[in-house]
């Protein structure tokens, strides 16, 4: 568990630090992250509006995740950043603007085709189920025979050692923070380009939180785009490359972490950043 942060922050890196933005136009990572003949971005969300029924809760959203880096997408309560990951997951069709994969359009696409472009999606609560072991939790995963059922549990239980000393043991009845290994266990299994993560820290103690977003750094390290999501930022600014702060249904400031700790603190999170 305890990884080392190899965490490469050179090649993303904007020459400039990025400009905290104020609210009115939305604003995505700075586009300068591309400078240096970069691919395109792993995701972009351009002027999404997604609605509840006719009540509209996103109202025009940008948003970048360079290849290769995490971004932070953070935000008090009912900001809608469980619903933009439902718009990108393809859990949720935007009623306007688009979402970008590899430069790929994919608004509309079924979540079935969107896995298939590796994006992959932890939702809030976990995802695990609680009446099978460790071991049947993984095995889930190759139900598609997409991926050798060995080989998966090999990965996982290197990753997570303690998920290899628990694999018969039924996932209801680990901890919080064994159960969401076995989350990230589960969507590391299909090798995605991209993963989703939402609210990883819920209720889970700040030591065992920083062990989760110790290998959400390595797995970033290793290549994967990552958006993760959450209330309460301190944790996740250590790991992330840019943090988006989501109010309201619209994001009102990008940049890195160092630019906007003292606006999270102060106007959104207050004491609860710390
Ligand atoms: N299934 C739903 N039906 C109707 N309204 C919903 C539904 N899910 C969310 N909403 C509303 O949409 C808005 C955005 O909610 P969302 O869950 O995206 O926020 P969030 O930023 O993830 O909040 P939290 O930090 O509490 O998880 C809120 O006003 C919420 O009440
Ligand atoms: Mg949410």
């Amino acid at each position: 568990m305890a990884a080392a942060r190899p965490r490469k922050r050179t090649a993303a890196q904007p020459a400039e630090p990025a400009p905290v933005e104020p609210v009115e136009a939305p604003v995505v990572a700075p586009s300068a992250v591309t400078t240096e003949a970069a691919p395109p971005p792993l995701l972009e969300v351009r002027g999404v509006r997604a609605a509840y029924g006719r009540i509209e809760v996103l109202h025009g959203v940008d948003l970048v995740v360079p290849q290769g880096s995490v971004v932070a997408l953070l935000g008090p309560n009912g900001g809608g950043k469980t619903t933009t990951l439902k718009v990108i997951s393809g859990q949720m069709t935007p009623t306007s603007g688009c979402v970008h994969v590899s430069g790929r359009h994919i608004n509309g696409a079924t979540p079935d085709v969107l896995a298939r472009a590796g994006v992959c999606t932890i939702p809030e609560g976990r995802g695990v189920f609680p009446n099978l072991t460790v071991r049947e939790n993984l095995r889930m995963v190759t139900f598609a025979g997409t991926a050798d059922q060995a080989r998966v549990e090999e990965v996982a239980y290197m990753r997570f050692p303690r998920l290899g000393e628990r694999r018969n043991q039924l996932a209801g009845t680990m901890s919080g923070g064994e159960q969401q290994m076995l989350a990230l266990a589960r969507g590391l299994a299909v090798d995605p380009a991209l993963l989703l993560l939402d609210e990883l820290s819920m209720g889970l103690a700040p030591l065992i939180v920083e062990g989760l977003y110790e290998i959400v750094a390595q797995v970033a390290a290793e290549g994967v785009s990552i958006l993760v999501v959450e209330q309460f930022a301190r944790t996740v600014l250590g790991v992330a490359d840019y943090a988006a702060i989501m109010l309201h249904g619209t994001i009102v400031s990008v940049g890195q972490p160092a630019d906007l700790e003292e606006e999270l603190s102060a106007a959104y999170l207050g004491a609860a950043a710390h």
